[in-house]
């Protein structure tokens, strides 16, 4: 049987109330229809959490949220910490966005606590790895994911009882750029992050998404990737016509 695809709407910070609202009520019906063939997750800035929410699960899709604090509690203004986003009913949490990485200086340390405290507040988290333009052309991939998951599994790889992890690939270079990696560099990295969670984190159920410049036109092409369960998606997601076709593109629905 032909697997469930996840597919994550990122939505960064493109829409407000309205706009986010009108996205999930002017399609109900659709959005109700797609979430019998992919598992829909929509991370909506924080404050659009619990109005999306309502009617998003409605619909079947899941909420999840763009990022979390790496703090269970405590004096941290402005910060949102994860078992809030489980009480508004958040079941997926984003952690380290390369755009978290980058402008916020994130480091691999802080994004593993930030894991850790979606998981203890029964979320999945979405750990986005990937490397640079840079790093790509000094042929620093391999070491750079490692770099960036390693943190984690040194944290948590004892752990003995079973959990969710999501890994979305996401090369740097890829996001918004329009450019892609071919479907076999996308193999090739998907089997090397099943692997290293495999060895490091052995009651890890891991799952792999790509995301960077996913549209219409390479939905199909990816979804021929057997080691691949779905796909974040920025851009393309935030109309919601243009991210219906992607989903059955990559599900391999009629449009
Ligand atoms: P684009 O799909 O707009 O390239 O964004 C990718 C992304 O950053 C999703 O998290």
């Amino acid at each position: 049987m032909q697997k469930k695809p996840i597919i994550v709407a990122n939505w960064k910070m493109q829409l407000g109330v309205t706009e986010s609202m009108q996205w999930c009520m002017h399609n109900k019906q659709e959005l109700a229809q797609l979430t019998q063939q992919a598992t829909i997750v929509i991370c909506p800035s924080f404050p659009m959490a619990l109005v999306v929410g309502v009617e998003a699960v409605a619909s079947g899709a899941f909420i999840g949220a763009q990022d979390c604090c790496a703090f269970e509690k405590g004096a941290h203004t402005g910060q949102v910490a994860a078992h809030m986003l489980a009480q508004v009913g958040c079941k997926y949490c984003i952690v380290g966005h390369s755009e978290r990485r980058l402008f916020y200086r994130e480091s691999d340390e802080e994004i593993a606590y930030k894991a850790i405290q979606v998981l203890v507040n029964g979320m999945i988290p979405i750990l986005c790895v990937g490397e640079t333009k840079e790093q790509l052309e000094k042929q620093q991939t391999f070491q750079v994911l490692e770099r960036q998951l390693q943190v984690l599994a040194q944290k948590i790889g004892h752990i003995k009882e079973e959990f969710a992890l999501i890994i979305a690939y996401e090369p740097v270079w890829a996001i918004g750029s329009g450019q892609t990696p071919t479907v076999q560099e996308i193999e090739k990295i998907a089997d090397w992050i099943l692997a290293f969670c495999k060895t490091t984190m052995p009651s890890c159920l891991a799952k792999v998404l790509y995301g960077g410049s996913v549209d219409e036109s390479v939905a199909q092409s990816l979804s021929q990737i057997q080691q691949l369960d779905g796909l974040l998606v920025g851009g393309a997601s935030l109309d919601f016509q243009k991210f219906k076709n992607l989903v059955s593109l990559f599900s391999k629905l009629p449009l």
